[in-house]
């Protein structure tokens, strides 16, 4: 529908009427005006497969009482959930660096969307990955923003060509789930440009999502629905999004203030949000004219997402897509003597060390949970693959809620020693979604760590295949020839892991986190547990890999890190063109193993001394290529102005301050297989606006000002123009006084502080000229 028509039936509604349109009729759909034209739309849950109680877009019961029963992944609401595919969570499909994949992945959830009747879908969950024990970190992709927003923008692409919407979540810097509707994020200016918003404008621009959902959080003592200088001033006025951005559910605060701020659609509906709206638009505390543009949001979504051909859902494809995709997004983190692939027909005897390997851990909790009726078990997974070609012997080694025993251990050793290699299925479980949900500790559970000991004692030919949500510390990898990660991996899981481990599928995946070697070496381990209603990023910029490069700390595995069955050779990096705008390089990847096998290439940009501080490498583009042994691919990057830029803080923009660059081509953040020196236009600008406290170097940035100065100086006698030279610039340089007070102390009643203040304004003027 077009803009005036919008516009037309806005004007016809009452102010009650709009504000009912402007949020949720209950927690999964929005009201419907037939008498208007305007129908409603349903949204549901999640970030790897769809979330749907059965009846839950009904009216909710008047009562108090029935909104007890929160819990998404109790048995009962598990009960009512309908079941969809599951595919792996956030946390693994990154690890794919696949963007064709999640492209398909997308169009597949849009056509199981359609055929339950869902017009916008609520994700994906892109936060970054601040640290490992955030709950909700398994729902998100990266510690970078790159590959945080390329990833997200190919699944809003995939999702969006099947015509249903996408809400990218939860912007932004929703970083700790304890005490979430209360944390109060500080963080500086440059890392949230850099770091915390550059994955949101990234598909912002790429994939432009129907929605962007607004986070629990404050950043600096400012609720996000109610932060107009973010969602007005940054993403609708730079970065000229035009969609709708939706609260979290029951982040709304104060409707006045989020009206103000830039919130669209309210969700839930609340009767008391609407009735304090609808007295202070009529006492004029809020204009009736920000509830329109509201309404003109929310109505652009509706009418381009409501109603939808009747799809069949192809549970077959998608459960094929499912494995395809816990294959891609494995991790061979370790594999010492090439131990892995295993090779039925020479083994003997398989030891399958733990119960995930009957009861595997393939999806997280809470909204994010997603009910399958086809999850894989990886044991029987095995068993098909081995037919009657190997024994395979079992041991549960742990109770389900990760403990053990005396006597659990026992029999997992015995059984390993009396076995030719030994296979550990080991994990770390979510806390219970409560308010108090992030995770306590980086270890795996206790009783999975000693299966892994007890197994590798019995036998040193030893596996781990690891289910988990984030990363946790590793201390018996030394211990073990092999470690396979497989994520919370989804319904798939059972079949993609049998078969990378025994070579049916080559390893392909690469960590899209750093592995540290313990929690204190993570960035931010001090203040992760610091009060919520003062979280401070004190790491800034130096997030993830930047930090350990930066502080030259060895990481247990580097982002950007896995193995293959094959090898791959980096060759041939070169500059193919060059302008003002971008560089374009191209580089030769090899497959010079035996086996077919793909590669997740990775561009880092390394800048040379400028201005400003940088991490010694940032991620700016990734590419995976599929090789035949012996296979040569070529693989371009284009590296935009932006890609070369820093934020500064003093002028407020991307600037490139300094020509000097290196294009780095990488296996991994730690593998730097071929560089190449780049120049760059400079774009650094001396100061645009001098600040009341301004001083002398920053005057003398700008010769404009710099000559005012001194004209200023002349003009009132302070100086005698045959003084002014770089001599006494360099002087006044020199001192670390504001030139105000500096003047105030030295200038002897010859100048009065309104004339400097004069003096401030016409510099002013002429830096904004
Ligand atoms: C979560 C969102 C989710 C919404 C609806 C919120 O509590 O933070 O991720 O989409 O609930 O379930």
């Amino acid at each position: 529908m077009k803009e005036i028509e919008i516009r037309e039936i806005i004007k016809k509604m009452t102010v009650r009427e709009k504000i009912m349109l402007c949020m949720g009729k209950n927690s999964w759909r929005t009201e419907d005006y037939p008498e208007y034209g305007i129908p409603f739309i349903r949204v549901s849950d999640g970030t790897n497969g769809i979330r749907f109680q059965k009846d839950s877009d009904k009216a909710p019961l008047p009562y108090f009482d029935s909104s007890l029963d929160v819990s998404f992944d109790s048995p009962e609401a598990l009960e009512r959930t309908v079941a969809t595919t599951c595919y792996p969570s956030g946390s693994a499909m990154a690890c794919s660096w696949d963007k064709e994949l999640m492209q398909e992945m997308g169009a597949r959830l849009a056509n199981e969307c359609k055929s339950m009747g869902i017009n916008v879908l609520l994700g994906p969950g892109m936060n970054i990955r601040r640290h490992p024990l955030t709950a909700r970190n398994f729902e998100y992709y990266s510690e970078d923003p790159c590959l945080c927003g390329d990833i997200a923008a190919a699944l809003v692409n995939g999702v969006q060509s099947g015509h249903v919407g996408t809400s990218v979540k939860h912007f932004a810097c929703h970083n700790s789930d304890n005490r979430r509707t209360r944390v109060n994020v500080i963080v500086d200016e440059r890392a949230l440009r850099e770091i915390y918003l550059a994955g949101f404008e990234r598909v912002v621009k790429k994939a432009n999502p129907a929605t962007i959902m607004t986070s629990y959080n404050q950043i600096n003592g400012i609720e996000m629905n109610e932060n107009s200088r973010i969602l007005r001033d940054i993403v609708r006025d730079e970065w000229n999004y035009e969609g709708t951005i939706v609260c979290d559910w029951g982040s709304c605060k104060d409707i006045a203030e989020s009206t103000k701020g830039g919130m669209d659609l309210q969700m839930p509906g609340s009767l008391m949000s609407a009735e304090k709206l609808e007295k202070d638009i009529a006492k004029g505390l809020v204009s009736e004219e920000l509830l329109g543009e509201r309404a003109y949001h929310v109505l652009k979504l509706i009418f381009k997402y409501a109603g939808h051909e009747d799809v069949e859902n192809d549970q077959k494809a998608n459960h094929e897509l499912s494995v395809k995709a816990a294959a891609e997004s494995a991790v061979l983190l370790k594999n010492e003597e090439d131990f892995l692939p295993l090779h039925a027909e020479r083994t003997q005897k398989i030891a399958i060390i733990g119960r995930l390997a009957k009861e595997p851990l393939y999806v997280g909790s809470g909204c994010a949970i997603v009910r399958t009726e086809h999850a894989e078990i990886p044991y029987d997974e095995i068993a098909r693959v081995c037919g009657n070609q190997a024994e395979l012997l079992y041991a549960p080694a742990y109770e389900a809620d990760g403990t053990t025993t005396e006597a659990l251990l026992k029999e997992a050793e015995e059984t390993a020693a009396a076995a030719d290699v030994v296979l550990v299925f080991a994990g770390s479980y979510l806390p219970g979604e409560s308010d108090m949900y992030n995770r306590t500790s980086m270890s795996i559970e206790r009783g999975h760590e000693d299966a892994i000991r007890a197994a590798a004692r019995a036998n040193e030919n030893t596996a781990v295949i690891l289910m988990i949500g984030d990363v946790t510390v590793m201390p018996w990898a030394d211990k073990v020839k092999s470690v396979l990660c497989m994520w919370y991996g989804g319904e798939g899981m059972g079949s993609a892991a049998a078969q990378l481990l025994f070579g049916r599928k080559n390893p392909c995946g690469k960590l899209a986190v750093t592995v540290p070697e313990k929690e204190e070496d993570t960035p931010a381990y001090l203040s992760f547990n610091q009060s919520p209603y003062e979280m401070f990023y004190g790491e800034s910029i130096y997030v993830g890999y930047r930090y350990y490069d930066k502080k030259k700390i060895a990481p247990r595995f580097p982002f950007g890190h896995g193995l293959s069955y094959t090898t791959f050779a980096y060759d041939n990096l070169q500059v193919v063109s060059e302008d003002d705008e971008k560089v374009v390089v191209s580089v030769d990847i090899t497959n010079t193993g035996s086996m077919e096998g793909r590669e997740a290439v990775q561009c880092y940009v390394a800048s040379g001394k400028g201005h400003m501080e940088k991490p010694v490498r940032e991620l700016k583009g990734f590419e995976k290529v599929s090789l035949k042994p012996g296979e040569t691919k070529s693989v371009s990057f284009v590296l935009e102005q932006r890609d070369f830029s820093s934020f500064d803080i003093r002028n407020n923009e991307w600037v490139t301050d300094t020509p000097d660059f290196m294009v780095e081509i990488a296996a991994s953040s730690r593998d730097i297989r071929q560089s190449v020196a780049v120049k760059r236009p400079v774009t650094y600008k001396p100061f645009k606006k001098l600040a009341k406290n301004c001083g002398f170097h920053e005057m003398f940035e700008n010769e404009v000002t710099k000559k005012m100065f001194f004209d200023f100086a002349v003009e009132h006698g302070l100086l005698p123009r045959e003084m002014v030279s770089e001599k006494v610039k360099d002087q006044l340089e020199f001192t670390f006084w504001s030139v105000r007070s500096y003047m105030d102390m030295n200038a002897h009643g010859m100048v009065t502080m309104d004339q400097f203040d004069e003096l401030l304004d016409e510099m002013n003027k002429a830096l904004a000229e």
